[in-house]
């Protein structure tokens, strides 16, 4: 499935993207057919998502915030609009749609909240957001911890990728999106529910 669809976005990303960027690009698709298999998600679906999560990128902040508004409208927060870090995926939902036809909301979801996370996550935006941080070129403190996880426990591996990435923020004096840390508390909250049932 998707097929076709794969190999043209392909072709398309190596013309856009540096060649750094579409290592990534390709890395963090195999890691989220692997997660999807693993944890019993649609490989297709985030093969595509892990193809399609970068493709804005390296837009200029401009282009990226004309592309998230055609989808999202006002709904943005402006520290996501004035963000491309944190607005990327938005605007790559946009590609995906206009340029590729690809309107699963499952999909779509996955490649908006690839940075950001957000409420109540499902298997699929968890799948990519950790395939974002764990896909083999990936080289920072934490990463080996991060994939020996991601193996073993999805939630907790996706509340360590948030811990990294606000411990990052702190060490580097800079500003931490908000909504960063109300999807981790969602997260938790959500862990903690399960564990209550599950006894
Ligand atoms: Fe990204
Ligand atoms: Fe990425």
């Amino acid at each position: 499935m998707y097929e076709k669809c794969k190999t043209r976005i392909k072709n398309d990303l190596t013309a856009i993207l540096s060649k750094n960027r579409y290592t990534h690009v390709l890395g963090v698709a195999a890691a989220a057919r692997e997660l999807a298999e693993r944890y019993g998600s649609d490989l297709d679906k985030a093969e595509l998502a892990g193809l399609l999560h970068d493709s804005a990128k390296e837009l200029k902040l401009s282009e990226m915030q004309q592309l998230a508004e055609r989808s999202f409208g006002d709904q943005l927060p402006p520290e996501i609009t004035a963000v491309g870090s944190l607005l990327h995926g938005y605007a790559a939902v946009t590609i995906a749609k206009e340029k590729y036809n690809v309107h699963d909301a499952d999909i779509l979801a996955a490649i908006a909240h690839h940075t950001t996370g957000a409420l109540h996550m499902s298997v699929l935006e968890k799948i990519v957001f950790l395939a974002d941080y764990i896909e083999k070129s990936r080289n920072f403190n934490g990463v080996q911890r991060l994939r020996e996880m991601a193996v073993k426990n999805l939630d907790q591996a996706v509340l360590y990728g948030f811990d990294l990435t606000i411990s990052h923020l702190l060490e580097q004096r800079k500003q931490i999106y908000v909504g960063t840390v109300r999807f981790r508390n969602s997260l938790i909250e959500y862990m903690e529910k399960c564990n209550r049932e599950c006894r």
